[in-house]
């Protein structure tokens, strides 16, 4: 049998902290991270175009790499094109979503807060969520745009005091509210977890999804080790970082890479 890789889609460097959440309760499987460089940044499209979009991307992801399994480690691709990725493709796709329930479970007082993609924010997916989990919570959604693009360019070469001004500056509409608990409604925010951690008053809780994402992979691939050849002596497991456009960001994404612990394989080319 052989060793399909699991696959890990965003655009951008935002899905990095999943695929090492996922590797770190299943070592021994080989990963393929994508990071969709043309199609940077979704959330400031329309969601028709980005459905298209991530389909387009995930077909010639797919036709490439063969996946046992794809994981959409993108708030907003999810959001949009988890359902038709899943009438259009005969393999398990799981989605990042907001991690509304969790949250909601553990407000002890005061309002929730989604920060988020422009898309996500306003999109009736992340509605949807909030009606059924924390109906009756105040809950504020936040486009944070400003965050995403700072996460992507400047994260690795920014100091930790750079990271800190701008996430506090970035924040401040956030700050001002009486808020108890936030969500990472963003795979690029976890990049900056510590900074959001130090700027939230002490007691904020912080959520995201990497927890419930692991889960669910490890309870769709248990009792299936043959599709990712699992508990074979595999001899390419390990996790290989590819870009799709990109072209003057290799240098970035080889620092990317090195920083989780990735092979960089450069451009992916469609076969
Ligand atoms: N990482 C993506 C998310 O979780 C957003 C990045 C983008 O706007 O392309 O929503």
């Amino acid at each position: 049998m052989e060793n399909k890789p699991l696959l890990f889609y965003d655009s951008g460097a935002g899905g990095l902290p999943y695929l090492a959440a996922v590797r770190a309760r299943l070592p021994g499987l080989r990963f393929v991270y994508l990071a969709d460089r043309e199609n940077f940044p979704l959330g400031e499209k329309a969601e028709e175009e980005v459905r298209r979009l991530v389909l387009h991307s995930i077909a010639l992801a797919v036709r490439r790499f063969d996946p046992a399994l794809v994981v959409l480690a993108c708030n907003t691709a999810s959001v949009v094109a988890l359902q038709a990725l899943r009438d259009q493709f005969p393999i398990p796709f799981v989605g990042v979503v907001p991690a509304v329930k969790p949250a909601a479970f553990s407000l002890v007082d005061g309002k929730l807060a989604v920060v988020a993609t422009r898309q996500t924010a306003s999109g009736p997916y992340l509605e949807r969520l909030i009606r059924e989990f924390a109906d009756g919570r105040e809950v504020i959604r936040v486009p944070v745009a400003g965050l995403v693009e700072f996460a992507e360019y400047d994260y690795i070469s920014a100091d930790a005091e750079q990271r800190r001004t701008v996430v506090c500056r970035e924040l401040e509409p956030l700050l001002a509210e009486e808020v108890g608990a936030v969500v990472l409604g963003c795979t690029h925010f976890v990049l900056l977890e510590e900074e959001f951690r130090s700027a939230l008053p002490e007691g904020v809780k912080l959520i995201d999804s990497r927890e419930g994402v692991a889960n669910r992979v490890v309870s769709l691939l248990n009792g299936d080790d043959t599709r990712t050849g699992r508990g074979r002596a595999s001899r390419s497991r390990g996790a290989e970082l590819y870009l799709k456009g990109g072209a003057g960001e290799q240098e970035r994404y080889r620092a990317f890479a090195r920083h989780f612990g990735l092979r960089f394989c450069g451009a992916v080319e469609a076969r």
